[in-house]
């Protein structure tokens, strides 16, 4: 009866404890509107006005010295860090033509991500129509071979911060 009771009391505290383990694959957008955007709004917009990249480093405009340190002690647990660095690196890098191009139809990346995109074996697929998102591009708003490029590097990178941070 006791050795019972033991186990089931073991597979409870497990099964409570895995919500917050599996926290630490995070929706990297949503810990960013969760926890930073009330002071630094929009994570794209914030990167590209006040961060720069120098020999591959991230360079904050007031932190311009190891900004993963920075981070580590403003506002992120310690094992999100890399993971923020590097979106914030690409955000950085990524000129913002979803904004200017698909925005008007899709609002923001990421929601249009959630709602309509599903990331199987690191492809993007269509969630209604269920083809690949590099084939429905192929005619999409008159996009050419480059468009369709930039446009999937920018999504597929974007589903992985969302999907599998
Ligand atoms: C309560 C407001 C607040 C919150 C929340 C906040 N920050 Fe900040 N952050 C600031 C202020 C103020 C500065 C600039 C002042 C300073 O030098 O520390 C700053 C600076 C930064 C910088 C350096 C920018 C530069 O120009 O050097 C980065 C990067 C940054 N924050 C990222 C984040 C991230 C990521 C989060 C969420 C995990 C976050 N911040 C949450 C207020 C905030
Ligand atoms: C004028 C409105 C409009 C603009 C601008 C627009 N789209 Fe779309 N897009 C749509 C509509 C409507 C659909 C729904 C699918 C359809 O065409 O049947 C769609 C579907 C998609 C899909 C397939 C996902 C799904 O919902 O099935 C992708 C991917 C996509 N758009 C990417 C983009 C990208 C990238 C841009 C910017 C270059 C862009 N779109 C600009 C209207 C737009």
């Amino acid at each position: 009866m006791i050795p019972d009771l033991k186990i089931i009391l073991i597979l409870t505290i497990s099964f409570l404890l895995t919500p917050s383990l599996a926290a630490s694959g995070q929706d990297l957008h949503r810990l960013w509107d969760d926890r930073c955007a009330t002071c630094h709004s929009h994570s794209g917009e914030f990167s590209r006005q006040f961060l720069s990249v120098s020999n591959g480093e991230l360079q904050g405009k007031h932190h311009t010295h190891d900004l993963r340190l920075f981070l580590k002690n403003h506002y992120l647990a310690g094992h999100s860090v890399d993971a923020v660095y590097n979106m914030l690196l690409a955000q950085t890098e990524t000129e913002p033509r979803f904004k200017s191009e698909c925005s008007s139809c899709h609002a923001n990346a990421a929601n249009f991500l959630r709602n309509s995109i599903i990331l199987r074996d690191s492809v993007l697929y269509s969630r209604t129509l269920n083809i690949p998102v590099r084939d429905f591009l192929n005619g999409h708003r008159n996009l050419q071979p480059d468009d369709i490029e930039f446009f999937m590097q920018q999504l597929t990178r974007i589903a992985h911060e969302i999907f599998q941070p």
